[in-house]
């Protein structure tokens, strides 16, 4: 399978429709599962706006997009993403391709460029609940750093170093927590609502 899948950046003849589909269909499981994310959900206009300036990946296998993967380059003021990174996202393979090694050729391929790109520090995050991504994230070498609230759902920020990682786990682990104990505090999800201050402020 892997040998016939080729990975390269979006060519002009692949719209930003077929994108939109793959990241759709990709999705389906997650919806099922009451796993939402806020990406999948752009239209194809929103997508190609979110990846402007970026680089947009995606697996072929001839002539048909089976998977997706972004490459944006942002200023970061936070602790792990301070100054030039990168962020990586719509990362998506289409179901029938899936559990066959295309995330992994996505992504080995991003991280190339990143290092091409000289990016030291590279950022994804997900819905905390989709614990596939967050499992494969952590074999590629990433770190939880931060937790998120979402419009209607919690994220867990996760970040790699590309060089040599300058914090020690211990710091990496306690921001983490610090900043999941801040947002759960702060913020609860209730359904059909979504996000509410737990204390107005
Ligand atoms: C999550 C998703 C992108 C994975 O794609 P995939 O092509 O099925 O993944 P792969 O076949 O490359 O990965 C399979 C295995 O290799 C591992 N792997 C993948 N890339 C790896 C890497 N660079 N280094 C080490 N391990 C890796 C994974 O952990 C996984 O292990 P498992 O078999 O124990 O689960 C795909 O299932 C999907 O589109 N899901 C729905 C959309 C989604 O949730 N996207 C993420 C949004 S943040």
């Amino acid at each position: 399978m892997n040998s016939k899948i080729q990975i390269i950046e979006k060519p002009e003849f692949i719209s930003w429709d077929e994108i939109h589909d793959v990241l759709w269909k990709a999705h389906e499981q997650n919806r099922q599962k009451g796993i939402v994310m806020q990406l999948p959900a752009l239209s194809a206009a929103e997508l190609q706006k979110h990846v402007d300036g970026g680089k947009m990946f995606v697996a072929m296998d001839g002539n048909k997009v089976v998977g997706t993967l972004a490459l944006i380059i942002k200023e970061g003021k936070q602790w792990y993403n301070k100054g030039r990174y990168g962020y990586v996202c719509l990362g998506a393979v289409l179901p029938d391709y899936s559990g066959k090694g295309v995330f992994r050729l996505l992504y080995d391929y991003v991280e190339k460029e990143a290092l091409r790109l000289k990016l030291t520090v590279l950022t994804r995050d997900t819905n905390e609940k989709n614990s596939r991504m967050l499992k494969i994230s952590k074999k590629e070498g990433y770190h939880f750093v931060a937790y998120r609230a979402c419009r209607d759902h919690f994220n867990i920020v996760r970040a790699k170093w590309l060089n040599e990682c300058p914090y020690s786990l211990w710091y990496i682990k306690f921001r983490f927590y610090i900043s999941k104990i801040y947002m759960k505090t702060r913020f609860k999800m209730v359904p059909e609502k979504g996000r509410i201050k737990r204390f107005g402020i």
